[in-house]
């Protein structure tokens, strides 16, 4: 596809850390719509790629979104142009109630009535967040901060979400509801680019998947095919080649 329509396109990326070279020249590209999701193992630089994307790393590259670089933009910037991210460990603020939290994610808007409808859209995906919604964030449980950390994302409206490994640490039925909440976010029409460690639960519900290997993109399509890949299966799916 060209250029000018991609909603993201990362050209050339590098992050080092010190010597270190954790990405190496990746390209990648999301359209608008699409649930693209970016997988590969520990240490492939996945964190890495998604940090720099959002200005918390310093990079080499390009980094165009709605077709303007973003290179160096901090998330107060990006937010109020539409992209949001939940970073991996989820980020919330700890002395903050759970309403704090979410009003916080509105924080660029000033559209009043439709920021309380919204809250109640996230209370209506986690219904555990509406029942402790006075409860200081930082004594929720894990998983309860990972909805707590998407339910703030959502709150500013982006038109670009990046989540970073949403399912970590979670149990299996919250694994479960965290994957149909980007199903249903998605079909909301929320462009989204999902890291993941769980490569099969993220090819199933991706349109196209990019797979990093020791900071390089190895292999990239549409997510059915390389969910049927043998190599994809062998290396991240757990089967034998
Ligand atoms: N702050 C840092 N200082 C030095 N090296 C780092 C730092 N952060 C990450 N790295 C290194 O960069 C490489 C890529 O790390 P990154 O966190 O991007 O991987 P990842 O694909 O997100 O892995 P995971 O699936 O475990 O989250 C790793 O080798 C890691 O040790
Ligand atoms: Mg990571």
């Amino acid at each position: 596809m060209s250029n000018n329509t991609a909603l993201l396109q990362v050209t050339g990326l590098q992050v080092a850390y010190g010597g270190i070279q954790a990405v190496k020249g990746v390209d990648l590209e999301v359209h608008s719509g699409e649930l693209v999701c970016l997988i590969g193992s520990n240490g492939a630089g996945k964190t890495s790629t998604m940090k720099a994307i959002t200005g918390l790393l310093p990079c080499v590259g390009e980094i165009n979104y709605l077709g303007r670089s973003i290179k160096g933009q901090g998330a107060w910037d990006l937010v109020s142009q539409g992209l949001a991210m939940v970073p991996e460990g989820r980020g919330v603020f700890t002395r903050m109630s759970i309403v704090e939290n979410l009003q916080m994610g509105a924080y660029i808007r000033d559209d009043k009535p439709e920021i309380a409808a919204d809250m109640a859209h996230v209370f209506e995906l986690f219904p555990r967040l509406k029942e402790r919604r006075s409860q200081m964030a930082g004594t929720l449980s894990g998983g309860e901060q990972q909805m707590l950390a998407m339910g703030r994302a959502l709150m500013s409206r982006p038109k670009l979400l990046l989540l970073d490994e949403p399912s970590m640490g979670l149990s299996p039925i919250l694994v479960d509801k965290i994957f149909d909440v980007v199903r249903e976010v998605r079909a909301q029409g929320v462009t989204v680019l999902l890291v993941e460690q769980n490569a099969s639960r993220a090819l199933a519900i991706a349109d196209r998947a990019y797979v990093m290997e020791s900071g390089l993109i190895s292999l990239s399509g549409d997510a059915q095919t390389l969910r049927h890949d043998p190599a994809v299966r062998a290396a991240y799916l757990g089967e034998a080649a």
